[in-house]
């Protein structure tokens, strides 16, 4: 299928109640098992590849690579900048023919994460794609501790509709208790604030920091309005513990092992499609 921006399957996701995950990859056995999950429980989704890749030597080679295989599938696949750390990152992105970029101030002042975010829609807009933005800061799990049960960083709803109003972004990620990476204590989701912005703005919500959360947790904030869920780290988790599993047998191989990446990638991705209601969406 030629790669298009997520935006329309995100109305879709937004008029059924599903939510369409953006899975984040950096080489190309988790990509394989990404595509094979989404073709196999015939889902739309998201490839995210990390901002970082444009600080290594040849970003195209792999953003080609990701492109060759999603237009390859049966099914709707878009690719994404993931936290685009600047506005030139994101042009960078563009040009190499990403379908969608995320541009992350959300650790800037509030008018500086606007006016930047404003020139990143401009500019997508401009070449058809679609621009995620974030406001109030999801952060790094070590420190869950220390924020997220005091609810800092979190999403102020009241400048919600003012930040969708003056940039013109087309998806929001918010900050209601997730964080990225392996959590330190228990997460915590703040399900009347996701009501509360939910009712605020109508465009497309997103939850980063989706590894460590329970199904029930998924489930919830999918009912409570998230329509775009980014998870990595969990993958990255799975795919060590089953090539540490795979590394004792006694024929162990290069290709055998990096099979294994692959096959994490595809059954845990094909699982939290189930949970996130995904599955079929791309036949409706
Ligand atoms: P995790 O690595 O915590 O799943 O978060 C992924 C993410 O939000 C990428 O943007």
């Amino acid at each position: 299928m030629p790669l298009v921006t997520i935006l329309d399957e995100m109305k879709k996701a937004q008029a059924v109640g599903y939510a369409i995950p953006c899975f984040d990859t950096f080489e190309m056995h988790g990509t394989l098992g990404i595509i094979e999950a989404l073709e196999g429980q015939r889902a739309p989704g998201i490839i995210g590849l990390y901002t970082s890749m444009f600080s290594r030597p040849n970003p195209e080679a792999l953003t080609n690579y990701v492109k060759v295989l999603s237009e390859a599938s049966a099914v709707p696949i878009s690719i994404i900048l993931d936290h685009g750390a600047s506005f030139e990152h994101c042009i960078m992105a563009l040009n190499a023919g990403f379908t969608d970029v995320m541009y992350d101030g959300s650790k800037l002042p509030l008018a500086e994460n606007i006016a930047t975010t404003k020139m990143v829609v401009r500019a997508a807009h401009a070449v058809g794609a679609g621009v995620e933005a974030e406001l109030g800061h999801v952060g790094t799990g070590r420190d869950y501790r220390a924020f997220g049960g005091q609810q800092k960083g979190f999403t102020e709803p009241d400048i919600v509709e003012r930040f969708v109003e003056e940039t013109g972004v087309d998806m929001l990620a918010i900050a209601i208790g997730t964080a990225h990476g392996l959590y330190d204590g228990d997460p915590v989701l703040a399900l009347d604030l996701l009501a509360e912005i939910r009712r605020r703005v109508e465009i497309p919500l997103v939850l980063h920091g989706g590894s460590g959360l329970s199904d029930d947790q998924f489930r919830a904030a999918v009912a409570g309005g998230i329509q775009k869920i980014n998870v990595f780290t969990n993958l990255a988790v799975l795919s060590r513990e089953r090539m540490l599993a795979h590394a004792a047998h006694d024929d162990v191989s290069l290709h055998s092992m990096t099979a294994e990446i692959r096959l994490a990638f595809r059954d845990e991705c094909a699982r939290l499609l189930e949970v996130f209601g995904t599955v079929g969406a791309a036949d409706a």
